[in-house]
């Protein structure tokens, strides 16, 4: 008989996006978390975060979603459970796996459950645990690791079509009970064993980095040579060894994941003696890529001492309130120690709410924000942004100066609006970029 009950430990992003993913396919679903407030306000039907679709989803599956905070229930009611507590970065780039320890220690000695490891913890972890359960004398307890691929902001559309399912383990058994979980027919499923499944999820994170890395490189040299990045990227991805994703140029990746999976990669790569040039050169591209909007805005305003410069973006993304390792807060700390005074605007995500953001004055709207000032910068492709382009904004603007950090704008309609547009790897383009005719002609040619 397939398991009809779930438990999840953890009801952050992976672990609630799990649940009402399970959930929304008739399955019971015991969430258990450490924390009472959370529970609480769960089971009144409160999300700790915002996340498009999730709490829809949720409340469609309300009934067969029960919260708890009590470790002997979870394991009463459910024979798989899903680890799905975060694993922080440590000082030294190493995954903070304390939480995970915890939650392997906290299952009670009467049960026998399956643990299916979803939190994203170091190549070698699930070697690790296997040992402390022989160690405690649990054989009784067979583990998996089925790692997690969504991205925030569109979480609940990755999981209910993934591109793969991966399910690492040792027992045969186990692993199918956990691919009976799935709808099979939806996405391939890897069978493999666990430290090759770990490894999958931080290759493909570091890869992915280095997509974005690689990509803003060439967009910077196309701004010194001429060439536009849009049809360049486009023409590269064409090519059915390169694709078309994760080749949009900007001002770096920012968020929880891939700056921590690259530090933990790397510490495992060096405890292991091995070197991982490419990704380190993928992380020292990233830092210096927000640099690149400070030396637009100067070569167009002279000195940003004492500029007046519209910050239009603090979520590491759109449609997220995640602000966490975000290019436009750190973008906000390059412009402060440029002596610039910032405006900050983001449809979801207040500047007083952000730990350590540098002094700046919060606007209500984005007209209130680009209102007077020498420049606006965008660090979020937010789509509300493209509300520059409304007829008379930019004559609200001291200087009407657009520094596109996510190539958001299309270039030549920034420059109808009134505005001296920039955007990453754009500058040879000021009349925009044939992608559509280019793509078109080489479809018809095909
Ligand atoms: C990332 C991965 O994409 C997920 O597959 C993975 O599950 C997740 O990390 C994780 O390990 O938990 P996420 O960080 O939510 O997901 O967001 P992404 O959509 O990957 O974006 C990350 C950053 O890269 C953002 O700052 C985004 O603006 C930037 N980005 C993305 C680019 O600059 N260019 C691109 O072409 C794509």
């Amino acid at each position: 008989m397939p398991d009809r009950k779930i438990g999840i430990v953890g009801t952050g992003y992976v672990g609630l996006v799990t649940a009402a993913a399970f959930a929304s396919r008739g399955l019971q679903i015991v969430c258990h978390d450490i924390d009472p407030a959370r529970i609480a306000s769960l089971r009144a039907g409160v999300l700790p975060f915002f996340e498009p679709a999730l709490a829809e989803t949720l409340a469609a599956a309300r009934g067969t979603v029960d919260y708890t905070t009590d470790h002997e229930r979870l394991y009463r009611r459910t024979g798989v459970v899903f680890v799905c507590v975060d694993t922080p970065p440590s000082g030294d780039g190493s995954a903070d796996l304390s939480r995970v320890g915890t939650v392997i220690e906290a299952i009670p000695r009467w049960a026998s459950p399956l643990v299916v490891m979803k939190s994203t913890v170091p190549v070698g972890t699930g070697r690790r645990i296997e040992a402390l359960l022989a160690n405690l004398d649990r054989a009784d307890i067979a583990y998996i690791s089925n790692p997690e691929f969504l991205r925030e902001g569109s979480a609940i559309a990755d999981v209910t079509h993934p591109d793969r399912i991966v399910i690492g383990g040792t027992d045969p058994t186990a692993i199918e009970r956990v691919a009976a979980l799935y709808e099979t027919e939806l996405a391939p499923i890897v069978r493999t064993d666990v430290t090759s499944a770990e490894m999958i999820k931080y290759a493909s994170n570091a890869f992915l980095a280095t997509k974005i890395s690689f990509i803003n490189e060439i967009a910077n040299l196309c701004d010194a040579v001429g060439a536009g990045i849009d049809t360049v990227a486009a023409g590269m991805g064409l090519d059915h060894r390169i694709g078309p994703n994760f080749l949009h140029a900007g001002i770096g990746y920012g968020g929880s994941c891939f700056a921590k999976d690259i530090s933990a990669l790397q510490h495992t790569a060096a405890s292991h003696g091995t070197a991982l040039h490419v990704v380190t050169a993928t992380q020292q591209a990233n830092a210096h890529q927000a640099g690149r909007v400070i030396e637009k805005l100067a070569a167009h305003l002279g000195t940003l001492d004492g500029a007046r410069i519209a910050l239009l973006g603090l979520s590491f993304k759109a449609d997220t309130t995640d602000a966490r390792n975000s290019v436009g807060v750190h973008l906000a700390d390059l412009l402060a120690q440029a002596g610039a005074r910032l405006v900050c605007y983001d449809p979801l995500v207040r500047p007083e709410d952000i730990a350590g953001m540098p002094s700046c004055t919060s606007a209500a709207t984005l007209a209130d924000a680009i209102f007077g000032t020498d420049g606006a910068v965008i660090a979020t492709e937010w789509p509300q942004y493209h509300d520059l382009l409304a007829p008379a904004l930019s004559a609200s603007m001291r200087t009407p100066l657009i520094i596109d950090g996510r190539n958001l704008l299309d270039p030549t309609a920034a420059a109808a609006a009134g505005y001296t547009y920039e955007g990453i790897g754009r500058s040879g383009t000021p009349a925009g970029n044939r992608i559509v005719e280019s793509t078109g002609w080489l479809r018809a040619a095909a």
